[in-house]
């Protein structure tokens, strides 16, 4: 797998790492599973799917009794600790975090747990019970292009520190979570944010979060080779419980924002396309690529800088490619600031349903990050009830989100499930989210 990268220690002497190690996993698959049935999963607060059935997706306690006997079996070692960091959801505000915009995501209550030791060389091993995988590579062969695979989430959060001359010790690391691989809920901001969070904890590197999440996000963008922007690193180290986080991504200023479904008898319901997308894949790079274009072509550093009033004005001379995916950018940026402004203002998490609505609309038809599996679901969701619904994430694929009545759960769940099957797509998994804490050391 990382053949292409034979390894040398510093001092020249050769060494088999970056070694990986695929085994079938001792444990369960968090993913992939084949699901005759739709099944409702919901968080541990709000419990059954309608007919009773219990959780599937593993909860923290278990993924904790994984990573840790993985670490006595497969690393032969004790962990100094554990730590969890979530996956995020993102309210509204989709591409917008590379073009200075706005977003208002928030953490989930699923995420990943590791537990870690501090070493005293600077070797790092890792293994992951979801793949079955254990990868040992050296600090000073990790960086861009190391073949790392999966392992650049995590050894890549060392390399970030070593760049900013922090002291960095090796660590032995055991991972396990319940994020679904490529659904758009960042498993991997919560693999690399869980690293960061206990690396920083274990080396005594004292950083504010928004430094933890930046320790991350390097990993991701120059160890894994994932060009993401700000949002899901500091949605998962800056969550908080009952809260969605509007973020400027310009100036990386958070505002926590009282969200809490629940309360006004709504739940969040997230429904997984079980269409997965890889957000390494050349998509994304090209939307990006996109909106530096059309951003040079109108004069402005970044597309935030783009009114929103007299938009169509404004975008009038750009070729139609350019300008549609401009005006997806500048309009879900601002859909979040009048998402805001609702929350802010303690209206009725109802009226958020519309702004879900034309995000989706505008990432179907101007951005085109959207795939026939998630249309399907949106539409059907909408037709079932939902006051609101959309897809989250990075697109073409993944889940997507409807704020529906708490009552409504079941009734919309079963509606795109049906409506998938009758379209011939896979069948959906749905599970209600709330806003979680973000990344912690558990013990
Ligand atoms: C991915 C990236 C984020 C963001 C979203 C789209 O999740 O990691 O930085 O760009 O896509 O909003």
């Amino acid at each position: 797998m990382s053949g292409e990268n034979p390894s040398r220690s510093s001092s020249g002497e050769a060494l088999a790492e970056p070694r990986i190690e695929t085994t079938p996993s001792p444990s369960r698959s968090s993913s992939g599973e084949a699901l005759a049935e739709p099944r409702i999963e919901t968080t541990p607060s709000s419990s059954r799917s309608s007919s009773g059935e219990a959780l599937a997706e593993p909860r923290i306690e278990t993924l904790l009794d994984d990573a840790d006997r993985a670490f006595r079996d497969v690393l032969d070692a004790t962990p100094d600790g554990a730590w969890f960091a979530p996956g995020r959801l993102n309210l509204v505000g989709e591409h917008t975090d590379y073009n200075g915009g706005f977003v208002l995501p928030l953490a989930l209550e699923r995420g990943a747990v590791a537990c870690v030791r501090r070493r005293d060389d600077d070797l790092v091993r890792v293994h992951s019970t979801d793949l079955g995988s254990t990868v040992q590579v050296r600090l000073g062969d990790v960086g861009p292009d190391a073949g790392l695979d999966w392992a650049a989430y995590v050894a890549g959060v060392g390399w970030a520190a070593v760049q900013r001359g922090l002291p960095v010790p090796g660590i032995d690391l055991t991972v396990s979570s319940n994020v679904p691989a490529g659904a758009g809920l960042s498993s991997s901001a919560a693999l690399s944010c869980v690293t960061a969070r206990a690396w920083a904890d274990l080396a005594g590197w004292d950083l504010p979060d928004v430094e933890i999440a930046a320790l991350g996000r390097d990993a991701e963008n120059h160890v894994a080779g994932a060009p993401t922007g700000v949002m899901d690193q500091l949605a998962s180290v800056c969550g908080r419980k009952g809260h969605a986080l509007e973020i400027d991504t310009r100036s990386v200023e958070i505002t926590w924002l009282p969200f809490d479904p629940a309360s006004a008898g709504l739940a969040l319901l997230v429904i997984d396309s079980r269409t997965p997308h890889a957000l390494v894949d050349g998509a994304y790079a090209e939307r990006r690529e996109s909106c530096r274009r059309a951003a040079a072509a109108l004069g402005v550093e970044e597309l935030r800088d783009v009114p929103v009033d007299g938009l169509e004005q404004r975008l009038a001379g750009l070729p139609d490619l350019l300008r549609r995916r401009a005006r997806h950018v500048v309009t879900d940026s601002d859909r979040v600031e009048q998402a805001a402004a609702l929350l802010t203002s303690g209206a009725d998490p109802r009226e958020l349903g519309p702004l879900l609505d034309a995000s989706h609309a505008s990432m179907r038809d101007d951005f085109e990050i959207t795939v026939p599996t998630v249309d399907t679901i949106q539409r059907a969701a909408v037709a079932a009830g939902a006051y609101g619904a959309r897809m989250t994430g990075g697109g073409f694929g993944g889940c997507v989100i409807a704020l529906v009545d708490a009552a409504a759960v079941d009734r919309v769940t079963a509606a795109v499930t049906d409506a998938a099957a009758r379209a011939g797509h896979p069948t959906p998994v749905a599970f209600v989210a709330e806003p979680g804490d973000g990344a912690r050391r558990l013990r």
